[in-house]
């Protein structure tokens, strides 16, 4: 496989402390407003409205201020987190709309850190009900984690490539609690979804049909992305760190192998200054909105992978994470501290197109996963990390 190299300029070390320290600010400048209310997937005119415990990303914001945390040392964030632990063990206590698969997005940063940092009780027991209500989605006919909709349903009889990031909450559940149960699905579902969802240029369908009579794989299509059989960047994102997470609780070669492939047409899309558009159909010199949030996740990615890799391997795909964070960095973190104000602008949620069935939401906005991704790839540069997933 050819190995793309760029010629950008790498973060120094400097210069990832310099941003852990000023997104640490923004942080703080925050917690009185996302204590008690959690913030929303989305930023309008980069400014983060609040909202109920009830999104699909409400771990995120508690995920930063557990980095802020481990940054700092500062008493007042592990406060806040651990406030937060509370709600989220509310909301798998209560069920309040926890029927989708997004689990793992909800509960490793917020509950599964708060266990690994401080010992929650709470967290841990909020992380375990959360995976039992992750494989109570497991699909046995096709063998995969149905993504949203009433379980069975014709129309919603698929999964989607982002359930790559739900399932370290599986292997996690399993390591605690020594039931295999956990990481048993998981291994079935990665194994569906790799087999389906990487095409053979190692780009990704956002979801993947699987035909509900007999379990066969159907087609792939989009939800997010421009249309059923381009790049949707996140979801390349999500196919390439969730992947690097896998390979690390499991040590199976083939993630590695998947990892390897997802990233190098990730890197044949990218414009000059590596990051990329919302959909990787457009690239260089196109007026359509990037997505910050990519360029970070996949950095986070390359940093875990890297970790199992030879040298010269390593040292490759670290260099590539360094050059996309001082892009990141340099040209799309925010640079003034305000009220609910985001880390990280230009990032796109879902951008409605001609061809795909979403629904239009924080198009070229902060992304609470764009902050997040973009706290824990700096915390990786900056030290040898524990992660949250
Ligand atoms: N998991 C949904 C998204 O990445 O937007």
């Amino acid at each position: 496989m050819e190995k793309l190299r760029f010629q950008n300029p790498v973060i120094t070390q400097q210069e990832v402390a310099a941003a852990l320290d000023a997104a640490c600010r923004q942080i703080q400048h925050n917690l009185p407003a996302f204590t008690h209310t959690c913030q929303n997937h989305s930023s309008v005119n980069n400014i983060y409205p609040a909202c109920e415990n009830n999104q699909w990303t409400c771990g995120f914001w508690p995920g930063e201020v557990w980095l802020a945390y481990e940054h700092t040392g500062e008493e007042s964030f592990k406060q806040c987190a651990l406030t937060l632990v509370e709600s989220f063990l509310n909301r798998i206590e209560q069920k309040i709309e926890v029927d989708h698969h997004d689990m793992g997005f909800l509960y490793s940063p917020s509950c599964v850190a708060a266990y690994k940092l401080t010992g929650s009780e709470n967290g841990k027991k909020a992380a375990i009900l959360a995976a039992d209500q992750l494989i109570s989605r497991f699909q046995e006919k096709g063998a995969f984690i149905q993504a949203w909709g009433a379980l069975g349903a014709p129309e919603n009889y698929r999964y989607i490539i982002d359930c790559l990031l739900n399932l370290p909450l599986l292997y996690w559940a399993t390591e605690v609690t020594k039931d295999k149960k956990y990481a048993q699905i998981a291994h079935k579902h990665i194994t569906t979804c790799l087999k389906n969802s990487i095409r053979a240029d190692g780009s990704t369908y956002h979801t993947f049909f699987m035909d509900s009579q007999t379990g066969m794989p159907s087609h792939g299509a989009t939800c997010q992305g421009y249309k059923d059989d381009s790049f949707w960047a996140r979801g390349q994102a999500w196919g390439v760190y969730g992947t690097a997470i896998s390979y690390c609780y499991t040590k199976n070669p083939a993630y590695l192998d998947a990892f390897r492939r997802t990233v190098a047409f990730y890197l044949t899309r990218l414009p000059q200054d590596l990051v990329p558009y919302w959909d990787m159909i457009f690239t260089t010199g196109s007026d359509e909105p990037r997505d910050s949030s990519s360029a970070s996740i996949v950095a986070c990615g390359m940093l875990e992978a890297a970790k199992y890799m030879e040298e010269d391997e390593a040292e490759y795909y670290t260099t590539l994470a360094r050059q996309m964070m001082k892009s990141v960095v340099d040209n799309y973190a925010a640079k003034d501290i305000k009220l609910g104000g985001g880390l990280v602008l230009h990032g796109t949620y879902s951008k409605k197109s001609p061809y795909n069935t979403c629904t239009p939401e924080g198009v070229d906005e902060c992304v609470s996963w764009g902050d997040y991704f973009y706290m824990e790839a700096l915390t990786r540069l900056s030290k040898n990390w524990e992660m949250y997933w």
